[in-house]
């Protein structure tokens, strides 16, 4: 199908369930956090309570600490692992334990900001607006209860980059001894190439039982994890969400709210601004257990300049460190350094680029000045989706479509970042 506006709506069309859209059929078929704020955007552009309602019905999935949980099982299915049975959050509705990058404020924001319905867009901003609150005071008081500016992740799925070489060293010391078997259906949807080992999957599953046999206390979490990092998606997103939703208070807030806001703003700013390394030319992430840099250039580590936390030169210094990658694949943004060793083409997030993390650098580029490097981006994200489809990643060397197809969060992010012809 060619990538046009009406094939990427169909997209969301088809992955629609009632109220919420599934990433794909099949490999994803429940409802996941960032996701959510992605599909959101696409859904604005052509369907504004349906826009609403996907916010909303991520919602109901948050727990009463204010954590929003990563995927909310909405439905019963037995297409995925690990489903409900093996998170034993006993939350209702069905969810797993951990979270994600916190997007959706950011989604909130965009569209109330585009809605035509003005009444509807206050209707439902008012509701949303102390919930995104509530999961942003979750994330200082479970994730950064040491006050340094920067949250953790206590698992590699919430970085949303889940595979990423980045987390390698931090990840082994989580050890490959689940005790809950592992009955992988992901590799039976898309090529076992394109996906993370089995190893891997063996610590992503003990992390779990370990985090279940703690009942998901996050003190306890926090004191007993093996694996705990600063990552850039993570903290970068979570200080763009924040200047969203001080925006956001002005209208629906309180001036203790905005103080509030105001505030943890400045200190995050001062923690990312403390993973900026001049030699490499690219922030990187922290492990908050060997208390060291993680020296691994990926694509993360430009998300500083969409926080808006990254002065003139360090945005010269990135376009550089872009310019430099692009000389060794035929797209940007991969996922991991092309200079890396360990950079994998095809494989999740060693390597292939992701259009939505590709709008999120573009915009920060085009809203710092950097309109050479920002234009080049979004060209290379539009011949992508041209070329291979809506898929869920792309081979930045040969452009090939990698991972899930039919997927949500690449059509709403061509909608929404206007990469498409009629
Ligand atoms: C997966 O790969 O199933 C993870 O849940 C992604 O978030």
């Amino acid at each position: 199908m060619t990538a046009s506006v009406e094939a990427a709506r169909v997209i969301l069309r088809d992955n629609d369930r009632g109220g919420y859209t599934v990433p794909t059929a099949g490999l994803y078929p429940y409802q996941w956090n960032w996701d959510a704020a992605f599909i959101a955007m696409g859904w604005i552009t052509f369907d504004e309570p349906r826009a609403w309602r996907e916010i909303d019905r991520l919602l109901e999935g948050q727990w009463a600490d204010g954590m929003v949980p990563h995927v909310i099982f909405h439905q019963p299915n037995d297409t995925y692992f690990p489903g409900p049975a093996v998170w034993r959050t006993r939350h209702q509705p069905a969810t797993t334990g951990i979270t994600q990058p916190a997007l959706l404020a950011t989604a909130a924001r965009k569209c109330w900001q585009v809605a035509g319905d003005r009444a509807l867009a206050e209707d439902r901003v008012s509701a949303i607006y102390p919930k995104l609150l509530a999961w942003h005071r979750w994330w200082v008081s479970a994730r950064d209860p040491e006050g340094r500016g920067l949250v953790g992740i206590l698992h590699p799925w919430e970085s949303g980059m889940d595979n990423s070489p980045a987390w390698d060293a931090a990840f082994a010391r989580v050890s490959p001894t689940p005790t809950t078997p592992i009955r992988r259906t992901d590799t039976g949807h898309v090529d076992a190439a394109m996906r993370p080992s089995d190893d891997f999957y063996k610590r992503v599953i003990a992390l779990i039982d370990l985090y279940a046999s703690l009942d998901w206390d996050p003190p306890r979490l926090w004191q007993k994890t093996p694996f705990k990092v600063a990552d850039l998606a993570v903290n970068a997103i979570l200080h763009r969400a924040n200047r969203d939703l001080l925006a956001l208070a002005e209208r629906f807030g309180s001036a203790a709210d905005r103080t509030e806001i105001t505030e943890r703003l400045a200190v995050t700013a001062a923690g990312i601004d403390r993973l900026w390394n001049d030699r490499a030319g690219i922030y990187f992430p922290f492990d908050l257990i060997s208390r060291e840099p993680i020296e691994v250039a990926i694509s993360a580590g430009f998300l500083p300049v969409w926080a808006g936390v990254a002065d003139a030169a360090r945005v010269k210094a990135m376009a550089a460190t872009l310019e430099r990658w692009r000389t060794k694949v035929s797209y940007l943004v991969p996922s991991t350094s092309p200079e890396d060793p360990r950079f994998e083409p095809k494989r999740y997030w060693r390597g292939p680029a992701w259009a939505m993390f590709n709008m999120l650098i573009g915009e920060g580029f085009a809203e710092s000045g950097a309109s050479d490097i920002a234009a080049r981006i979004k060209s290379d994200t539009a011949d992508l989706i041209a070329k291979a489809g809506f898929h869920e990643y792309f081979d930045p060397v040969t452009g090939d479509g990698c991972g899930g197809g039919h997927f949500s969060f690449t059509a709403s992010t061509a909608l929404s970042w206007g990469l498409l012809g009629e």
